[in-house]
């Protein structure tokens, strides 16, 4: 159990569950940031075989690399001398399992107990690798655009040694309808063995096309009428941060129950070239190379403008969820679903 007490910011996590705690000065506060991050998401490449349609980092076969001399050095550049490093990170790439030296670095990392997760496409998963890292990752997430995508022989294998497993569905106008069936619990055999369902939002960058984020519409009504229901048997469901904005304004579900975005304030996105932002979406700005400049120079002072400007970005004080939320996300306005912004 990771516990930290930082002024006004407390928190715990449980490396066991994932399980993860934050409060402020009473329990009843939100803390503004965290003085260290709670989760690094750093793309250990660039290079993938798969050339999906709508990857946001526009990958492709090109040998970008992070080297695991590079990766170490920004793990301990991330390790505060008072208060220590982040709880996990989430490991994305490029296809993580293309990188030449992926096992040295799910071993870098719990070596300095921090918790590795990844995200894949699944084409290079097997029970050598699967073997390899049991016990020592928090969860594999098996990335979606559809139910006919999702290999129920690599759940198997991630689940026959014990390795949460949870499928990241990127939710587009595409796809809406064939997500509220699964919200609808129609299509519960494709996901045996499957922790969570988390559902990200599609986001036009790289080689994703904007004709296909989610608009408002009677197909967003229908998916969020259907995640609603409670009389309805399926697999554990989540959201990314930028899908909360529409989940405050148009359910009824507890906004205690939801975090905020938490890029720049909670969690940090570091590239393969050791680029530092709030988050993998920010591009060039925001962005601070870690060849020129310390970590927690770019996370206390740099950053510091960031969370400034970034705190509340709704600009509708007469929403029921106006305190709850951080409004509009600044990198892709268009993908917020409560008002027109
Ligand atoms: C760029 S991928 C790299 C990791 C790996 N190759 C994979 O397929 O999961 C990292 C994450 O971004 C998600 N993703 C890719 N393109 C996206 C987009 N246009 N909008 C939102 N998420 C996207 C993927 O589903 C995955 O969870």
């Amino acid at each position: 159990m990771l516990k930290r007490a930082i002024g006004d910011y407390y928190f715990v996590a449980d490396s066991s569950t994932g399980l993860t705690m934050r409060w402020g000065k009473t329990l009843q506060d939100n803390p503004i940031f965290a003085p260290v991050p709670e989760l690094a998401d750093i793309s250990i490449s660039n290079h993938c075989t798969k050339g999906c349609s709508f990857c946001y980092r526009n990958s492709s076969p090109n040998n970008e690399f992070m080297s695991v001399k590079d990766y170490c050095e920004v793990l301990d550049a991330m390790n505060h001398p008072l208060y220590g490093n982040v709880f996990q990170v989430a490991l994305g790439g490029g296809e993580p399992l293309e990188h030449p030296d992926f096992l040295s670095i799910i071993e870098e990392t719990s070596h300095r107990n921090i918790v590795p997760n990844f995200t894949t496409n699944g084409i290079h998963l097997n029970s050598k690798i699967c073997e390899a890292i049991k016990g020592k990752v928090g969860a594999v997430a098996l990335s979606a655009i559809s139910v006919d995508e999702i290999q129920p022989d690599k759940i198997s294998l991630l689940a026959s040694e014990g390795i949460k497993t949870n499928i990241h569905y990127v939710l587009s106008s595409q796809n809406i309808e064939e997500a509220t069936s699964v919200l609808n619990g129609e299509m519960n055999c494709c996901f045996e063995g499957v922790n969570a369902i988390v559902f990200l939002t599609y986001k036009p960058a790289g080689r994703a096309k904007s004709d296909f984020i989610v608009k408002k519409g009677e197909h967003l009504s229908a998916f969020i009428k259907a995640l609603e229901r409670k009389d309805v048997k399926r697999p554990k469901i989540g959201f990314d941060a930028c899908f909360v904005p529409t989940l405050l304004c148009n359910t009824k579900i507890s906004p205690e129950l939801m975090d905020t975005c938490e890029g720049g304030f909670f969690s940090v996105y570091v590239d393969h070239n050791m680029n530092v932002s709030p988050c993998s979406f920010s591009g060039s700005k925001d962005c601070y190379s870690l060849k020129e400049h310390k970590f927690y120079d770019i996370w206390l002072n740099k950053f510091e403008s960031y969370r400034h400007n970034n705190e509340n970005n709704c600009k509708h004080s007469d929403c029921p969820a106006y305190k709850q939320c951080r409004g509009c996300c600044p990198y892709y306005p268009e993908i917020t679903n409560c008002y027109d912004c």
